[in-house]
């Protein structure tokens, strides 16, 4: 595929484009954190239940995706942001629903974390995120300096709305192509962007092992690793 300087490329990307650095899906085979479906520790309903078990969870993912590297698919994003921006850096955006910071330290850019990031946390009461490296193994858990509230992950929990959905939508309306990296299509709002991007008459395809629930919705499917794909997708000046 060809890329002009007057295309503009919304990324959405989801816990496939990470597949291969090593870190865990949240749906198939290893998708589990110690016999939990993800449903069960990411709600604010476990965070009411037991917070140390929830922190818990959220150490051992801080723990996995420190020891983890970006992968050719970070990479490859990267270097397509840095191919189309060079004249306009507002050409190239890339909303994730992953926690993890692997497409940063691949160089991306214009990134916006939808779900909220692992390495930060935040007070339930004054609700001020903050950078957060720290493991929160033990049963004494975080709290607050200014208010003693408990600290809690800076991550959108199921039933919480995902971060600055107006500028995600605004992002998309002016894009011309949306392409999607890994994601089951399954969690909304995300799965829908698609659908929003059709209607805005957006060129839309999407790239995975295997087709996501919303494949219906895409222009074209590319079935294949995101870390074998992504490098050659758009024939881009060689460095
Ligand atoms: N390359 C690309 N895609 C891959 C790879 C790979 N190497 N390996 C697996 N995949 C695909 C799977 O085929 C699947 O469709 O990645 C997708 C992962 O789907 P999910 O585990 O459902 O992850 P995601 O869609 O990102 O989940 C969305 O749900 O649990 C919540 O908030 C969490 O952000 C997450 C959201």
């Amino acid at each position: 595929m060809h890329l002009t300087p007057q295309d503009r490329l919304f990324v959405l990307t989801g816990a496939g484009v990470s597949a291969e650095s090593g870190l865990a899906t949240f749906r198939g085979s290893g998708g589990l954190w110690n016999g939990h479906r993800v449903e069960e520790v990411a709600t604010p309903e476990a965070w009411q239940a037991d917070p140390s078990f929830v922190w818990r969870f959220y150490s051992a993912r801080r723990r996995n995706a420190l020891a983890a590297q970006p992968n050719p698919a970070h990479l490859a994003l990267a270097r397509i942001e840095q191919h189309l921006t060079q004249n306009d850096p507002t050409c190239f955006y890339l909303c994730t629903q992953n926690v993890d910071d692997l497409h940063e330290r691949a160089g991306s850019r214009r990134i916006h974390h939808m779900h909220g990031s692992l390495f930060e946390s935040r007070c339930v009461r004054c609700d001020q995120p903050f950078p957060d490296r720290a493991f929160y193994e033990t049963a004494t858990l975080p709290t607050c300096r200014d208010c003693g509230s408990l600290i809690r992950p800076h991550i959108v929990w199921f039933g919480e709305i995902p971060l600055d959905m107006d500028d995600i939508y605004a992002e998309l309306a002016r894009a011309t192509t949306l392409l999607v990296v890994g994601t089951s299509g399954s969690v909304y709002p995300a799965a829908g962007l698609v659908d929003i991007a059709r209607k805005h008459h957006i060129c839309t395809i999407y790239v995975g092992p295997e087709e996501p629930s919303n494949a219906a919705s895409f222009n074209q499917i590319i079935l294949g690793t995101a870390a074998q794909t992504l490098p050659a997708i758009f024939d881009l000046p060689s460095q």
